[in-house]
């Protein structure tokens, strides 16, 4: 791939991590008038080691994990330190503990939108199942990063720093949008809400979905789904291969891994977007 902005962001969501209040905007801000590579927008992930075309079993994991935040710096193996996939809780569990949270979301977002309602929540619930089965990212990723970006409100608002993200994972310029040109859409019809999440997973015309990133990371070990949590945040990997540095929010990947084990409730203790120098965080 050559290197060029375009290139860097092929695999950007340039998403944005809620609560915006931690996130300045001019570290989120992408570059202008850049050209976007065209893609698939049926994205699988292609390493048979990490992909999982099966997600029917829910109860795969460490059941509810344990709520609390660590902070994970460097490179997101387990040699530095983060999560094996074998430490990740079980879907079921973390959807049932993240199911109040995805109740109150939007009225919880800076808007106080109207909430879910239980259609909504089980949309949510089967589109992740969807897209797992169809891209071969596993569902408590997908769920980790739609915690990440909306809390679970599909009707977010669609954010554009440069690039559009509408929607539960604030995609790469995805159709669907339930909150597009401050026109709400309640409830947010099931197919709008499986489409949202295909997007974020399988891609979009214009940019890359989870599995995209995933491929992209390309290290066959659970380090490409932090590498993807990168990625998929910032639109590429900080030369340092250190997930805290690069733009965007440099606690996107700690959040995911600290997701991904039980995290829902604690305080964070990730002091690398209020404090960057406390994270070592370089913007290379
Ligand atoms: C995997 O991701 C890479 C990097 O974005 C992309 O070029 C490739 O098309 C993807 N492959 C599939 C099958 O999705
Ligand atoms: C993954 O994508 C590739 C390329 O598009 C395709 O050949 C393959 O059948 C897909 N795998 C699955 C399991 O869908
Ligand atoms: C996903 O695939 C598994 C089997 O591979 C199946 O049991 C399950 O019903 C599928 N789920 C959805 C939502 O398609
Ligand atoms: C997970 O938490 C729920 C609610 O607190 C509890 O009922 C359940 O037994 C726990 N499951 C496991 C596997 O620990
Ligand atoms: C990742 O970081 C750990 C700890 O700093 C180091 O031991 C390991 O070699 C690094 N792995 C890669 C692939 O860079
Ligand atoms: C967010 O969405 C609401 C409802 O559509 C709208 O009133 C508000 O202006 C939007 N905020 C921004 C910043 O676009
Ligand atoms: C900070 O990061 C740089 C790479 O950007 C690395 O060379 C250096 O060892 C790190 N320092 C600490 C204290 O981790």
């Amino acid at each position: 791939m050559k290197f060029s902005f375009a290139s860097l962001l092929a695999c950007a969501g340039l998403a944005t991590a809620l609560p915006s209040s931690v996130i300045s905007s001019t570290e989120l801000s992408a570059p202008e008038g850049v050209n976007i590579e065209s893609r698939s927008t049926n994205g699988n992930v292609t390493d048979k080691g990490i992909a999982r075309f099966d997600n029917g079993n829910i109860w795969d994991g460490q059941g509810n994990g344990t709520d609390s935040y660590k902070l994970y710096l460097g490179n997101g193996t387990t040699a530095a330190g983060w999560p094996s996939i074998e430490s990740w809780v079980s879907f079921g569990n973390m959807f049932e503990n993240y199911k109040l949270t995805i109740q109150w979301a939007c009225q919880n977002l800076n808007w106080r939108l109207p909430n879910n309602n239980d259609d909504e929540i089980e949309a949510i619930y089967n589109g992740i199942q969807l897209a797992a089965n169809a891209t071969g990212v596993d569902h408590r990723f997908i769920l980790a990063v739609i915690m990440q970006e909306s809390h679970g409100c599909p009707r977010v608002n669609t954010t554009n720093l440069g690039v559009r993200n509408p929607g539960l994972m604030q995609n790469h310029n995805g159709d669907a949008s339930c909150n597009d040109n401050k026109k709400l859409t309640t409830p947010c019809p099931t197919s709008t809400i499986h489409k949202m999440i295909m997007e974020g997973t399988a891609g979009t015309s214009s940019g890359a979905g989870l599995s995209h990133c995933i491929n992209e990371s390309g290290r066959s070990d659970v380090s490409d789904y932090y590498r993807a949590a990168r990625i998929y945040n910032s639109g590429s990997l900080s030369k340092t291969g250190d997930l805290q540095s690069n733009i965007a929010t440099h606690c996107y990947a700690s959040d995911i891994a600290n997701r991904l084990t039980g995290w829902v409730y604690a305080k964070s203790t990730c002091t690398c977007d209020t404090d960057p120098k406390s994270c070592n965080v370089s913007k290379n």
